[in-house]
């Protein structure tokens, strides 16, 4: 944009300040709202009974078995958030080498997904399709020496769509980055009969250092062997994110999602520039622990932080968040 001299004049004279004096007048310029329905709260789920445990690297946050976990769904509807991400955290005995309790139509997951679905079915529930929650040495697909085979991950996560979509999922979010999953497993539901099933693919997925507390939380952090470099991007690179949007949309995926969020607002609007479709972020475990523990530590204010974070979503594009601050958020929404 150029301008004239004429232009300068009137920007001299210009008072940016005049509206923003009266609350009511802040009201009516605001560009963007944060509402329940824009959150997705993500949950983890422990065996047991009226059990909890706190995640020591997430204050505020615990562990649920699945009695205390349907209780939480219906906490959440009642505060008008549309869905919550299951995440499970099970016995080190069940974790093997290929992560085969992943696709057990019997796992802690699946069992969690039937028993909300069954007390509160309004609620939308997304299932997390990776390995890493399931196997010894905490990567997302099976291994081979130092190598994360793509091709032979594929196969298995396909499984574990499936059971999860089958004990109630109504979305599925591949989270392991792998190649060629998306169209794998859209091609599974529907032959299937899951047509309906809706996929949220973690398209841009980057490998992090935010999500060091989710590792703590699912119990795959001691255990990870060394880093998942060859499968999550690259945090320099934004061009590469296109490409996994691009390349998820042509599989079949419905939705996309960037994460982490924060570091990488950028990415959002990139992406919500450029394609014509509902993106999601995800305010990681570390992004969530940054904020509770400078809270704690009386640094900054965790409610102001919190509702500031998430708005910057809005204004990046995004149409929901995925944030472990959901029900407390919609509680300070609600009023
Ligand atoms: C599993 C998965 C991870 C997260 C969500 N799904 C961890 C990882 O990729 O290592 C992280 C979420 C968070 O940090 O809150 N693939």
């Amino acid at each position: 944009m150029t301008f004239e001299k004429h232009d300068m004049d009137f920007l001299a004279g210009r008072r940016l300040r005049r509206p923003r004096m009266a609350g009511w007048s802040r009201d009516l310029m605001r560009e963007n709202t944060l509402v329940p329905g824009d959150l997705i709260w993500p949950i983890f789920v422990i065996e047991g009974q009226n059990e909890r445990q706190e995640v020591k690297s997430m204050p505020g946050v615990e562990r649920l078995s699945i009695d205390l976990a349907v209780e939480a769904a219906k906490a959440a509807r009642a505060e008008g958030i549309p869905a919550m991400a299951l995440f499970p955290n099970i016995d080190p005995s069940l974790r093997s080498e290929d992560g085969a309790e992943g696709i057990n139509r019997d796992n802690l997951i699946c069992r969690t997904l039937s028993a909300i679905k069954d007390a509160v079915p309004e609620i939308g529930l997304v299932a997390d399709v990776a390995l890493d929650p399931y196997t010894t040495h905490g990567h997302d697909g099976v291994m081979r020496g130092e190598e994360i085979l793509n091709d032979e991950s594929v196969a298995i996560l396909v499984k574990q769509a499936l059971v999860q979509a089958q004990s109630g999922a109504d979305v599925i979010a591949p989270s392991d980055m792998m190649d060629g999953r998306v169209a794998a497993i859209r091609g599974a539901l529907d032959d299937e009969g899951l047509e309906k099933t809706i996929i949220l693919s973690y398209a841009a997925k980057y490998a992090s250092a935010f999500y060091g507390p989710f590792r703590d939380a699912v119990g795959s952090g001691a255990r990870l062997k060394g880093s998942k470099l060859t499968y999550q991007m690259d945090p320099a690179n934004a061009e590469d994110a296109i490409l996994e949007v691009e390349q998820d949309l042509a599989e079949g995926a419905d939705w996309i999602m960037v994460k982490p969020g924060m570091p990488y607002l950028d990415v959002c609007r990139m992406v919500k520039d450029r394609f014509d479709v509902p993106v999601f972020a995800y305010q990681v475990s570390g992004e969530y622990a940054m904020i509770a523990f400078a809270a704690q530590a009386g640094a900054i204010d965790r409610e102001a932080a919190m509702a500031e974070s998430l708005m910057g979503f809005k204004r990046a594009g995004c149409s929901g968040i995925l944030t472990y601050f959901a029900l407390d958020m919609a509680r300070k929404i609600n009023g």
